[in-house]
């Protein structure tokens, strides 16, 4: 049989302190403590405690260099144990698995360094929340008395006079994204994310957008994001739990084919699956899409073989999808998160990922927020939530701090969190504008007719030429969206005021403004405002009411239950 030693391990001489009462009461310091020797190896992935005489045998070996296992003269037992383990790999058929798991290292090209950092910073089974509660720091304030003050928030290296202050420019639309991005810790798990919505995300954030063929198994990618050595190394894992058209479970995302990949289910129900992969952290586990971000690290260490710097680039790259993510997500309306507080053993295990080849970086998320905010976002300046009528004012010191009742910023018919919408409902204001005041029923008092018809114009132009905004519209909603403008262009085509409409033709162009609102915004349907003109019963009288068209399908169901209960009456009867 020839042996040889592992590609790598590293020796740490570990001290354990245990509190001791026999040692206090000897005149002692109350401490026991105890030192051994455990070898790190990363293609084991846990660690090895090893006697002097393992370790010696260990440092005489060579990585490289297969030697006859008699040659050497070592005891019997020792080295059947590093045989054992995996310390020691040998050409034996019963050591085949060790020597797989090694040659599997060797072929993947980590820097040391990195493999033995990555491989036993993985956690399994590890409660984020319960570990916060137990050391005390689960809120900033708590978290100041624990730990004391932290470093200064801000550096500053030369003194007041020395700094030469620059102008703040003026805020465009895309420094109003940026001011919406929130880390999201409350998503409404009761509303389901639209297909398209869902689909545009991942588009953005994820999918190739061009590619390079170097040769035909030698291909670059272009996405959304930049990527050490252009080599985009980070798959797109996802945990789909609300999303329309889509069934909940596990997928992987082709980004070439914008496809998803439907995989086994994980080994428990889906939110509680969730909760163990975001080590407890139950703010998360109602978003409606979770994103496990996993790199190929051979794909990267393909070029940076052994690079001291590998490892460092695949994880800045995570940032960048992350940030990527949020913004996307916030674009859509939406809430995003990250958090690197992942069980990755277990991730690992679902996902069918061997972590010396893929790992689990971080898992990021998005989905709809909720109407109240039970755990604290750090939102100070009030861009995403509004403190409702007296409510203590946001801050710091509330962060972590459960159950803060805040009402949403944006109120009104609109349920939709303050968020990216805005850019866009601006449109509509815009449009309808001029109306100042609203005639309570939620529809302006008057329409703005030149308004309308320029911008509309304007929306026609931008989708015909697939530009901006609008160049992601899926085909079917494009045309449609056309055909509806052509309709109520025509309808306004030499009018100059809203008195030259009758009521019925103002309440037509109000809903198509508004259902062209949605559409060009990719909304839900749900929040869409529509009037009707109409003769309650009884009324000779013609009124005018405006419902969004959740609320019209709430108040139908109710009609409906009411007169399911009397019939129930009447059968009972
Ligand atoms: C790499 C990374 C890891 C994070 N991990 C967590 C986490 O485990 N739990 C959490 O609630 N937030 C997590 N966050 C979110 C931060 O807490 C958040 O970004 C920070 O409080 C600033 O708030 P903002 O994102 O709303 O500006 C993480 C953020 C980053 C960039």
């Amino acid at each position: 049989m020839r042996i040889r030693r592992c590609a790598v391990v590293y020796f740490e001489p570990r001290e354990q302190v245990e509190f001791d009462l026999a040692e206090l009461l000897g005149g002692g310091d109350g401490l026991h403590r105890e030192r051994r020797w455990l070898a790190l190896a990363p293609h084991l992935g846990t660690e090895v405690e090893v006697d002097g005489d393992e370790r010696e045998l260990l440092g005489v070996l060579s990585p490289g260099q297969w030697i006859e296992a008699d040659s050497i003269g070592a005891d019997g037992g020792t080295l059947a144990r590093l045989l054992r383990v995996g310390l020691l790999v040998s050409d034996a058929p019963e050591h085949a698995a060790m020597r797989e798991r090694d040659e599997s290292l060797r072929r993947t090209y980590w820097h040391p360094l990195a493999a033995t950092l990555h491989a036993f910073t993985r956690w399994s089974g590890v409660d984020t929340v319960q570990n916060q509660k137990d050391s005390g720091t689960e809120t900033a304030v708590a978290m100041r008395q624990v730990l004391g003050a932290p470093p200064v928030e801000a550096a500053r290296r030369v003194g007041d006079d020395a700094r030469v202050h620059l102008p703040r420019i003026a805020p465009t639309s895309f420094d109003d994204l940026l001011a919406r991005r929130a880390t999201c810790r409350n998503f409404d798990a009761s509303r389901t994310l639209p297909f398209d919505v869902f689909a545009q995300v991942l588009q953005r954030v994820f999918a190739a957008q061009a590619e390079v063929r170097v040769t035909e198994d030698t291909v670059f990618l272009k996405k959304n994001v930049p990527s050490g050595g252009g080599l985009h190394p980070m798959e797109c894992y996802l945990i789909v739990q609300h999303v329309d058209g889509v069934a909940p479970g596990l997928y992987h995302y082709q980004a070439q084919e914008h496809a998803l990949e439907a995989l086994p289910a994980p080994p428990k129900p889906l939110r509680e699956f969730v909760m163990d992969m975001v080590a407890q952290q139950h703010w998360f586990a109602d978003a409606h899409v979770v994103v496990m971000l996993s790199p190929r690290f051979d794909r990267t260490f393909w070029k940076y073989r052994h690079h001291a710097k590998g490892y460092r680039v695949v994880a800045l790259e995570g940032g960048h999808l992350s940030q990527t993510l949020y913004l996307a997500a916030t674009d859509a309306g939406l809430g995003a998160f990250i958090t690197g507080a992942i069980n990755e053993v277990e991730l690992e295990q679902a996902f069918g990922l061997d972590p010396i080849h893929q790992g689990a970086l971080a898992i990021c998320g998005f989905g709809w927020r909720g109407p109240v905010m039970e755990t604290a976002e750090l939102d100070p300046a009030e861009r995403v939530w509004q403190r409702a009528e007296g409510e203590p004012a946001a801050g710091v010191d509330k962060l972590g701090k459960p159950r803060i009742a805040y009402g949403q910023a944006q109120g009104g018919p609109r349920t939709v969190p303050g968020d990216s919408t805005m850019r866009f409902l601006v449109f509509a204001v815009l449009a309808l504008a001029s109306f100042g005041a609203c005639a309570g029923d939620g529809m302006p008092k008057s329409l703005d007719i030149p308004a309308i018809v320029q911008q509309q114009k304007q929306i026609q132009a931008d989708i015909i030429a697939e530009r901006g905004h609008y160049k992601d519209l899926p085909a079917a909603k494009r045309t449609e969206v056309l055909s509806r403008q052509a309709t109520m262009l025509q309808l306004l085509d030499g009018k100059t005021t809203d008195k030259q409409l009758s009521a019925d033709e103002r309440v037509d162009v109000f809903n198509t403004l508004e259902w062209i609102e949605v559409a060009i915004n990719q909304e839900s349907d749900d929040e869409r405002m529509v009037c009707r003109r109409e003769k309650p019963l009884g009324s000779t009288r013609t009124v005018r009411t405006c419902r969004t068209v959740a609320d019209e399908r709430e108040a139908k169901e109710r009609a409906r239950q009411e007169l399911d209960g009397n019939n129930n009456r009447q059968m009972i009867r």
